[in-house]
C-alpha cells in the first residue's frame, strides 16, 4: 500500500522471515558463527535459544540458505513430536518413505540412507526449529540418532534451536549425556538501541528506501522503546509507521508520529499502556535505561562493579567470537587443501 508512495520494491517488515532481509547483529553473527563452527566441526549439537521473535528461525533459513554442497539438510518445525514421531518426520524429511513401516524398519532405512549419503562424500544435517516443545525423550532420540556414524564420525548432526524453556529443558539431570555432546550453545539477546536503528535502515534501504532521513533519532529511541529491540515487534510496528506515513503524506517522521501510531497499536500488539513500566528484563533493556533494574543497587556502589564486569565479559565475548571465526576459515582453508590433494592423488594414481 505504502511501497509506491517512498519507493520500495518490496515490503521491508514482512514477518515471515528472509534470508535476503539478514540483518547480522552482533548476537546474530554470534549466533550464526557457532552454527558455523558446528558445521565445520561434523559432530556434536548446536543450541540456539533466543526470547520470541529475536531471530532463531531466520537464523536457521539463512544458514540453509548458504549451506555447502556437501550437506544435505533438513528443518523440523514441528510442536511437541513424540520419539516414534520425530524418527518418522526425520526420515520423510530425507524423503525416505515410512508408509506401513515398523520403526525399527525405518531407522534401517534412514542409517542405509547417511551411509549412502558418506559413500558419496555428502553428510546430512538435521535443524529443529521450536525445539522447546520436544519432550525429552524426543530429544533423547535425537541423539540416539547422532549415533550413526562411519569411521568414527556421525552421519547425522543436529542443531537445535528454540525459545528460553529450552534451557530448563536441557538442564534436567537426565539430559546428561546430550549435554555432553553440546560443542556449542549461544543466546540469542534482543537488539540494542543503535542495532535497532541500524536494523530498520537496513530493511528499508534492502527494500529500495532512498529517502535516509525518513526518521529523526527521536523516533528511533520511541521505537526502540516500544519493541524493547526485538525484531517482530519492530516489524510489527515498522508496517503500521509506514502505513501511517503515507496516509499522512509524510517523507520525515518523528517521535510524536511514533508515539501515535504506537498508542493505536499498543492494544492490537497486547502492549502495556504508554508509561507503563515496558522495559522488562531484556538485556537490551536493562544496559539502556539507567531508571531501570540497574540503578536500585547504587547504594553500596555494586553497579559500578556490575558494569565493570559486564564490559569485561562483552570483551572476552566479542574475543571468542572474533577466534570463532577464524577457527572456522582456517578449517575451511584447511578442509579445502585437503580436498585439492584428494583430488590430485586419486588422479595420480588413476595416471599409475
Ligand atoms: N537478524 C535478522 N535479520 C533480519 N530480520 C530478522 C532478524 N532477526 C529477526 N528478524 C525478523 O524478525 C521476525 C521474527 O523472526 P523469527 O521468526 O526468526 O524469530 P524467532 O526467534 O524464530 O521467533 P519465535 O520464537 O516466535 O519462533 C521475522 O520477521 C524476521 O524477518
Ligand atoms: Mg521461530
Amino acid at each position: 500500500m505504502y511501497e509506491n508512495y517512498y519507493g520500495l520494491d518490496s515490503k521491508p517488515f514482512q514477518l515471515t522471515p528472509d534470508p535476503s532481509f539478514f540483518f547480522a547483529s552482533k548476537w546474530h553473527k554470534r549466533a550464526m558463527s557457532y552454527l558455523q563452527y558446528g558445521l565445520s566441526q561434523a559432530e556434536g549439537f548446536i543450541v540456539i535459544t533466543g526470547d520470541i521473535g529475536t531471530g532463531k528461525t531466520t537464523i536457521a533459513n539463512s544458514l540453509l540458505n548458504n549451506i555447502e554442497d556437501d550437506i544435505v539438510a533438513a528443518q523440523i518445525v514441528t510442536p511437541k513430536l513424540s520419539p516414534d514421531e520425530l524418527v518418522k518426520m526425520v526420515a520423510s524429511k530425507f524423503e525416505i518413505d515410512t508408509l506401513n513401516k515398523t520403526k525399527a524398519d525405518i531407522l534401517k532405512d534412514l542409517e542405509d540412507y547417511l551411509f549412502k549419503l558418506h559413500e558419496i562424500g555428502k553428510r546430512a544435517l538435521l535443524l529443529v526449529d521450536e525445539a522447546q516443545n520436544l519432550p525429552l525423550e524426543t530429544i533423547e532420540e535425537l541423539r540416539m540418532l547422532s549415533n550413526f556414524q562411519q569411521q568414527g564420525k556421525p552421519l547425522l548432526q543436529s542443531f537445535l534451536l528454540g525459545q528460553e524453556e529450552l534451557q530448563p529443558i536441557l538442564r534436567a539431570p537426565n539430559m546428561e549425556q546430550f549435554r555432553q555432546r553440546i560443542v556449542a550453545s549461544c543466546h540469542l539477546a534482543p537488539l540494542t538501541l543503535e542495532e535497532c536503528k541500524e536494523y530498520i535502515e537496513y530493511r528499508l534501504k534492502h527494500a529500495g528506501l532512498k529517502n535516509d532521513s525518513l526518521f529523526s533519532e527521536g523516533a528511533f529511541e520511541k521505537i526502540f522503546k516500544f519493541t524493547n529491540g526485538v525484531p517482530r515487534r519492530i516489524n510489527t510496528l515498522m508496517d503500521r509507521v509506514l502505513l501511517y506515513g503515507f496516509l499522512e503524506e509524510r517523507q520525515s517522521l518523528d517521535e510524536k508520529d511514533i508515539a501515535t501510531v504506537t498508542s493505536e497499536v499498543a492494544d492490537e500488539m497486547f502492549r502495556p499502556e504508554e508509561g507503563s513500566d515496558l522495559t522488562n528484563k531484556t538485556p537490551a533493556s536493562a544496559e539502556g535505561d539507567n531508571n531501570g533494574v540497574l540503578s536500585d543497587v547504587t547504594a553500596d556502589g555494586r553497579v559500578k562493579d556490575v558494569q565493570y564486569y559486564k564490559t569485561m565479559l562483552n570483551e572476552l565475548t566479542d574475543a571468542l567470537d572474533n577466534a570463532i571465526s577464524h577457527k572456522i576459515k582456517l578449517t575451511r582453508y584447511i578442509d579445502n587443501l585437503l580436498k585439492k590433494k584428494y583430488k590430485t592423488y586419486v588422479r595420480l594414481k588413476s595416471d599409475d
